[in-house]
């Protein structure tokens, strides 16, 4: 696929087939997220493949606000919990470099898996606590997001579409409103 369409068919994917993925796709898409730049070149990612069901389905069951949000979760093969080790990172001028590094990996290995044909879903709907404990994530490390790995059902669940409602998903604002030449404004 060439890299416009990648950009243009990935989108959240909220209902998979319960079909296997091959390791060796697993491994392209973390070999994609390996190469991003990163601050300094720390590279101060590190990813958690999920496969074990009961671990996803602790994943999908979290309540986040009263509610597990996330339910859907439970339909993927694979999960893929991005963390960062922010003491291989840096902060500068306010903005945390490890979330940044860590985010920009996590879509590389997002636009790799679409490239691929599977589907993808950033979480950040998620309390930190419980996730660290369930996978053994070390003190010092931070969970910053994950996203499900696995071949798109042929039609979105009610879940998958009344989130995409919810979320206006198929919306994106205007280059006019987002874009300034030479100085904001
Ligand atoms: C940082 C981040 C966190 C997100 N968290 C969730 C989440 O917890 N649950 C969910 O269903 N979607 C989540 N999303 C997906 C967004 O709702 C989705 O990307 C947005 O509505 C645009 O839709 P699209 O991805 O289909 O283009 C998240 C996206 C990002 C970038």
């Amino acid at each position: 696929m060439d890299f416009f369409d990648v950009v243009a068919s990935r989108h959240s994917v909220r209902t998979y087939k319960p079909d296997p993925v091959p390791d060796e796709m697993i491994t392209q898409c973390l070999e994609a997220a390996r190469a991003a730049p990163s601050w300094r070149n720390g590279q101060c990612w590190r990813f958690v493949v999920v496969r074990d069901r009961q671990i996803i389905a602790q994943l999908a069951g979290q309540r986040v606000y009263g509610y597990p949000i996330n339910s859907w979760l439970r339909s993927a093969p694979v999960v893929v919990v991005a963390c960062a080790a922010p003491g291989e990172s840096g902060e500068h001028d306010g903005i945390p470099y490890w979330a940044v590094d860590t985010a920009i990996a996590m879509e590389h290995l997002v636009l790799a898996a679409t490239a691929l044909g599977l589907g993808t879903c950033w979480i950040g709907g998620f309390n930190e606590s419980p996730v660290r404990a369930l996978l053994g994530i070390p003190d010092g490390s931070k969970v910053v997001a994950y996203t499900p790995l696995g071949f798109p059902a042929e039609a979105e669940g009610l879940m998958g579409r009344t989130v995409k409602t919810i979320a206006r998903s198929y919306s994106r604002k205007p280059l006019e409103k987002i874009v300034f030449y030479e100085r904001w404004g």
